[in-house]
């Protein structure tokens, strides 16, 4: 443990039994008992030597695009805002960008398209913070985050002393990280430093994508970010006209035996090979054949364009939301006996 001096909590930036409506894009209405904007390292280390280090539970919260509250959260909220983009070194074929966590992901997506920086351009018009972006390992169009992190900064809650995440030290998996599961909530992350590439070979395979771009004279960065940005919005509801958080559940992973055998009861089952060699079911597929496609129990529906997404459409409480996914579990699992994570946190 460092050396932290007792920080009164005036010093901080704190807010109690404040609400959370406005800070999760599924517009649950719930308060949280302490919420607390951290600007900089020395405001996490002034946390950690405060009383309010004591109190549990407590998260990190970014953007609030992949959470969904059930309930009035009875501990502590922390909220990175720090904020700073920074090239720290270039070759000839890469450069080095370092960019602190508070920055908000699409806004720096746009920036490293408009500098000629290529990686992260199948990843535009993705809701949330760049400090979220390696904890679920954000992927769209065929591409990963983790293909452009090289390190990741975190501070660890516990013993307040820096970390430094080799890309390899991140564990990644398909939405996962070593942030989402051995130290969820321990390590606040507070910068992620990505390695872009300046000769740009672009990452088109994805079926849609290839299509959609088949409409533009030609393949550029920019190009490749506006039609990612149709497609998205062509199947994704806008958090500000529908209340969501993105896919709600992870597309399942099975072994070729697990496929063989669904192939026997569905033939036409879709499944695809990713770039690491697993096989993904299509969620939005099993949901749909379930029945659930476009359907609406009072304030909570599957999003009519994408049933993997599921909608607030007014007034839902995160317990209604919560019991309407469950029943789509259900009838995933007795139709197809596969059992549909979520990729969204529920609290
Ligand atoms: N499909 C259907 N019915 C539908 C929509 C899709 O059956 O109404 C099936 C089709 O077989 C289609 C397949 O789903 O080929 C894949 O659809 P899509 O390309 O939309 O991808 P997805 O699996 O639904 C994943 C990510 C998205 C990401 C897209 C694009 C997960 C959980 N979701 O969705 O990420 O944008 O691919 O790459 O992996 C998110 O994580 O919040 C998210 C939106």
């Amino acid at each position: 443990m460092l050396f932290l001096p007792h920080v009164p909590v005036q010093m901080m930036n704190v807010r109690e039994n404040t609400s959370l409506l406005a800070l999760n894009t599924f517009r649950v209405d719930v308060n949280t008992r302490y919420h607390i904007e951290v600007s900089d390292v020395q405001d996490i280390r002034n946390f950690i030597g405060s009383e309010l280090h004591a109190i549990q539970p407590r998260m990190i919260l970014g953007g609030g695009s992949n959470v969904l509250f059930t309930g009035d959260y009875n501990g502590c909220i922390l909220h990175p805002s720090i904020k700073g983009i920074e090239k720290t070194s270039e070759d000839k074929g890469s450069v080095m960008i370092r960019t602190a966590a508070g920055e908000n992901w699409d806004d720096f997506v746009r920036y490293c398209v408009e500098n000629g920086w290529c990686g992260l351009e199948n990843l535009s018009n993705i809701p949330g913070t760049v400090g979220a972006s390696p904890v679920q390992n954000i992927g769209a169009y065929g591409s990963e985050v983790r293909d452009s992190i090289e390190t990741v900064e975190a501070i660890d809650l516990e013993t307040g002393r820096t970390r430094v995440f080799s890309n390899r030290q991140c564990r990644f998996a398909y939405r996962n990280s070593i942030f989402k599961s051995e130290l969820k909530n321990r390590m606040i992350i507070t910068h992620i430093t990505f390695r872009l590439k300046k000769d740009h070979n672009f990452n088109t395979s994805y079926r849609e994508l290839n299509k959609e771009l088949s409409l533009y004279p030609e393949t550029n960065l920019g190009n490749i970010r506006d039609a990612v940005i149709t497609i998205r919005k062509r199947k994704l509801p806008e958090v500000e006209a529908l209340a969501n958080a993105g896919s709600f559940f992870k597309n399942p992973l099975v072994d070729q035996t697990g496929l063989d055998s669904l192939k026997r009861s569905h033939p036409e089952i879709p499944f695809f090979k990713d770039a690491y060699g697993s096989i993904k079911l299509s969620a939005a597929w099993l949901i749909e054949r379930c029945g659930w496609k476009d359907r609406r129990i009072r304030n909570v529906g599957t999003y009519k364009l994408q049933p993997l997404v599921i909608v607030n459409y007014g007034g839902a409480s995160g317990s209604e939301i919560l019991e309407f996914t469950q029943k789509i579990q259900r009838s995933v699992q007795d139709h197809f006996d596969i059992v549909l994570e979520t990729e969204v946190n529920i609290i």
